[in-house]
């Protein structure tokens, strides 16, 4: 391994940089293969840095071609340039202005950081470290300048020229067929926020009016042709923008507001100032062609995009140690605005869904680690679920505890202090801690320790003292580097549920009466919102009043990102299904019940068959008594937990094979014990109507297509003769695909004849055939690795686009745990070869396939062996990639996580 890869950035070492630039004016001329760019960068000393440093600037495979001090050409005495570096020795100890030409070619770089070309078009990707492969910088992000950029290109191959800020001038370049933008951003910002476009754009736009009315102009720039299916999120954009101004007091800040889809992108989207930029996967969408899902997707990424002019861009970070600093909080922010915009509780359990399957997971596998990590090689591994979600529920459960209306004080406190800096973590709570008077010193172990605390629970009610108390006892496993665990503060919100036997009558119980029998409860430690802190690693609380013994719902709304386990019979938690306040207690309920027959059935420890009984008996009258009333709820609550979720619970010696056999037994017979209600709600909420994506109208498809998947399960006849009729009538993607979904859970001709269709039919859709992609990679049969290596020979997949790779290799790796997992370790060697393969084109794409293998010490003995043998032959591999040799290796790193 190259030595680079060993170099570890620690927190502690943090220190001002010791030069600082004001002004960065760039110049660029685009080129396909050899664009020049000229830096003019104003600098000083730091005050704040060391007094005789050496001024060093990064670079990443730059190649240098002029360089000038206060417009003086310096003598190859006075520096050294390398393409990782510059390094001037005797920098002035006054303001300077040093002018940087460095050459780049767009066309070469696959790696798709920094400049480069997508479908014909030029853009640029920054974060995090991507400005040094455009020219030599302070590539940090306390390192803030104005920042003017012009842009130069031939008038044909890039009618658009886009850059951050305001368009200030432009027009031809005489005697060429050249054209130039200059554009001008007013807004100190860091370099991994700056963003330049070039390329033929369509456009769509419309004028939105800020708060305070000013005109701003917002566009979205996608392939020509394409335009209409942006309409959906240009009006999500107009909604975000509304939405910060009423909820946060946010305003923005700049008279134009463009975003421009590309289809070779890294990431999901990207919040450049002023110039968004976007896998087109999340800005492109027509009923024919996105599915319920994609367009709740575009709708959120939007709003994260944007809600980072805020929360990122006006305030940064001071280092990327800081990064849950701005995405924790902007993933808050954009779930709340999801929340607003649709059904909170059906959001509040899909984030839950995704925290425990991708967030516990991490912290319960080699790769876990604090929401803000104390050192990292390579920075591109750190943007995480833990840092993203994680990050998410800390400001949460800060807002949980301190309420509202202290919540948005401190916010408000957080904007005015730190706009226009480069902040930390300490600078975020010390607002909090102001504008309440507390103490958040314990409250930020969040943010140190790793690793998912366990809360245990264990209620005793007394009748003679008509009082019911709840022993609480935490604990958090070890993880890497931190074998001990302290006590964590946990806010718990909790209330006391009837047991009702008695209401077996089916009536229609008024449910918030079940609380309201407890309002004589009472118990001193909740605050006035029904939470209790607990921060300590025991604790009791008592409720006086109680007469009869209650059913405990905790966690309420998921309250805190912890497991908790608490051991009422199925009963109760059957009742909590049916009379619980908490909507999300409600799905919790019935989840809990099935995770405990799957993992019985998994293992083979209990028949269960009572049990299972009493869940399809539970979920029946569920279905009959609430589907309708919200039916992307009860959509939620039918659906069994995924054969991921019953690995994780399990959390080792995991056999998916027998998960898999488990679930599917499960599907079959709550199916067949609902077949009567399932396949009448699937008759009622038939298609009808034209197609709109919105909230209810997707719910209604959500719990229909629920339904079909559960009557294929039930009866494989009955399900392909209902999938096929679907899949020729349906009018639209969402109903479409998920008929096609359950058509690939049944072998045979039929289900080959639809795919291949579906694959025509949509041979000109990319992003329609990573669907495509995505649901033959998923099917859980031998034979699935070879139709995959089959499927990379098709026309439309390319191993050099994320998105085709991620649909068809990244979702055999993440979804299919029977294939990806094959005792015979194929699964895992195929991985194995792709990431060597894609390591050399695109690092941070092969890193990121990589995590796959994170569950690899879950597994029984026989695939943990093959498992390690893929990932040792790929450690053993020479110029591995910082991005690829850091996951590796630490997820073949003993200690910690099992
Ligand atoms: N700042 C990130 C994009 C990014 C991440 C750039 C890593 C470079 C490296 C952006 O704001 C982001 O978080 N995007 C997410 C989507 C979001 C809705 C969570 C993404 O790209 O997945
Ligand atoms: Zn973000």
């Amino acid at each position: 391994m190259r030595t680079d890869t060993q170099q570890i950035v620690r927190l502690e070492d943090y220190r001002p940089s010791d030069f600082l630039i004001d002004r960065v004016e760039l110049d660029v001329g685009l080129h396909p293969t050899a664009t020049r760019v000229v830096a003019t960068l104003t600098m000083r000393p730091n005050p704040e840095g060391r007094p005789d440093a050496p001024l060093v600037l990064d670079g990443d495979e730059l190649n240098l071609k002029a360089l000038a001090l206060n417009g003086r050409s310096l003598s190859a005495e006075e520096f050294e340039a390398s393409p990782q570096s510059l390094t001037i020795a005797q920098a002035p100890r006054q303001p300077f202005t040093l002018t940087i030409e460095t050459e780049i070619n767009p066309t070469a770089n696959t790696k798709l950081m920094g400049l480069y070309r997508s479908g014909g078009n030029y853009c640029t990707q920054c974060e995090a470290e991507g400005f040094r492969r455009i020219t030599y910088f302070l590539d940090r992000p306390d390192v803030m300048a104005v920042y003017t950029t012009r842009i130069e290109a031939d008038r044909e191959d890039a009618p658009v020229l886009l850059g951050n800020g305001n368009p200030v001038a432009g027009g031809v370049v005489d005697g060429s067929d050249r054209h130039y933008a200059v554009w001008h951003d007013p807004h100190p910002k860091p370099s991994y926020l700056f963003a330049l476009v070039g390329g033929r754009l369509g456009r769509v736009s419309k004028t939105f009016t800020t708060m305070s009315g000013r005109a701003v102009d917002l566009a979205i720039y996608v392939e020509p042709g394409k335009e209409s299916r942006a309409d959906y999120a240009l009006d999500a954009l107009e909604r975000s923008m509304r939405w910060d101004e009423r909820v946060f007091g946010r305003e923005y800040d700049l008279d134009v507001f463009n975003i421009v889809a590309v289809s070779d992108f890294n990431m999901g989207a990207m919040e450049n100032k002023g110039l968004n930029i976007f896998n087109d996967k999340y800005v492109l969408a027509s009923p024919e062609t996105a599915t319920d899902m994609d367009y709740a997707h575009i709708e959120a990424i939007i709003a994260h995009e944007y809600f980072h002019n805020w929360t990122g861009n006006r305030v940064t970070c001071r280092d990327w140690f800081q990064l849950c600093l701005k995405e924790g909080l902007t993933v808050f922010r954009d779930q709340e605005f999801s929340s607003d915009e649709r059904s909170r509780p059906v959001h509040r359990i899909a984030e839950v869904k995704t925290l425990r399957a991708r967030q516990f997971l991490e912290d319960a596998s080699p790769l876990a680690h604090p929401v803000r990590p104390t050192q990292y090689r390579e920075i591109n591994n750190f943007y995480t679920a833990t840092v993203y979600e994680k990050g998410a529920e800390i400001v949460r459960m800060l807002r949980t505890i301190i309420g509202e209306a202290d919540f948005r004080r401190g916010m408000d406190l957080y904007f005015e202090r730190c706009d226009g800096t480069a902040a930390t973590v300490e600078d975020f709570l010390s607002a909090f801690a102001e504008v309440t008077g507390r103490d958040l010193s314990h409250f930020a172990r969040w943010y140190e320790q790793s690793g998912t605390p366990r809360v245990t629970v264990k209620g005793h009610h007394d009748p003679d003292a008509k009082t019911f108390r709840l022993d609480f006892t935490q604990s958090t496993p070890p993880t890497p580097g931190q074998p001990e665990k302290g006590a964590m503060a946990i806010p718990v919100a909790l209330g006391l549920v009837a047991q009702d036997g008695s209401d077996q009558d089916g009536s229609d119980q008024d449910d918030s009466a079940q609380d309201r029998s407890w309002a004589n409860a009472a118990c001193e430690r909740l605050d006035s919102r029904g939470v209790f802190l607990f921060d300590k690693p025991q604790d009791s609380i008592t409720f006086t009043g109680v007469t009869s013994r209650p059913v405990p719902s905790l966690l309420r709304g998921f309250s805190a990102p912890v497991k908790l386990s608490l051991d009422l019979p199925n009963e109760e938690l059957l009742a909590l299904l049916r009379h619980d306040t908490d909507a999300f207690n409600r799905w919790q309920a019935a989840q809990t019940v099935a995770m405990r027959l799957l993992v019985g059935l998994a293992k083979g420890v209990d028949a269960a068959d009572q049990d299972i009984g009493a869940l399809s008996g539970a979920l029946c009258s569920f279905m009959g008594r609430d589907a309708l009333a919200d039916p992307a709820f009860a959509a939620l609550v039918v659906t069994l937990p995924s054969e991921a979720d019953v690995a994780q619970e399990i959390g080792q010696d995991v056999d998916p094979d027998a998960i898999h056999r488990a679930r599917s037994q499960m599907r079959q017979r709550i199916g067949r014990s609902c077949a009567q209600p399932l396949q009448r709600f699937y008759d009622a909420l038939s298609d009808s109507g034209p197609y709109s994506p919105d909230a209810a109208s997707a719910g209604r498809r959500s719990l229909r297509n629920a339904c079909l998947d559960l009557l294929a399960a039930a009866d494989a006849g009955t399900g392909e003769a209902l999938a096929v009729r679907q899949l020729e009538s349906a009018s639209n993607m969402t109903d479409r695909l998920a008929s096609l979904s359950v058509l690939t859970t049944l072998p045979g001709a039929v289900r080959e004849e639809a795919i291949a269709r579906f694959g025509d039919r949509y041979r000109n859709e990319p992003l329609v055939l990573d669907k495509w992609f995505t649901l033959q990679a998923a099917i859980p049969e031998d034979g699935t690795l070879e139709r995959v290596t089959g499927l990379m020979q098709h026309p439309a997949f390319s191993i050099s686009n994320p998105n085709r790779v991620r649909a068809l290799i990244g979702s055999f790796a993440m979804l299919n745990q029977v294939q990806f997992n094959r005792a015979d370790g194929a699964g895992y060697r195929f991985l194995a070869s792709i990431v060597l393969r894609v390591d050399e084109l695109n690092p941070q794409l092969a890193a990121r396939l990589l995590t796959a293998f994170s569950t690899w010490r879950m597994m029984e003995s026989a695939r943990r062996a093959q498992a390690e043998q893929a990932l040792r032959s790929i450690a053993q591999k020479p110029n591995l990639s910082r991005d690829v040799g850091d996951i590796v290796s630490r997820s073949l790193e003993e200690g910690g996580a099992k």
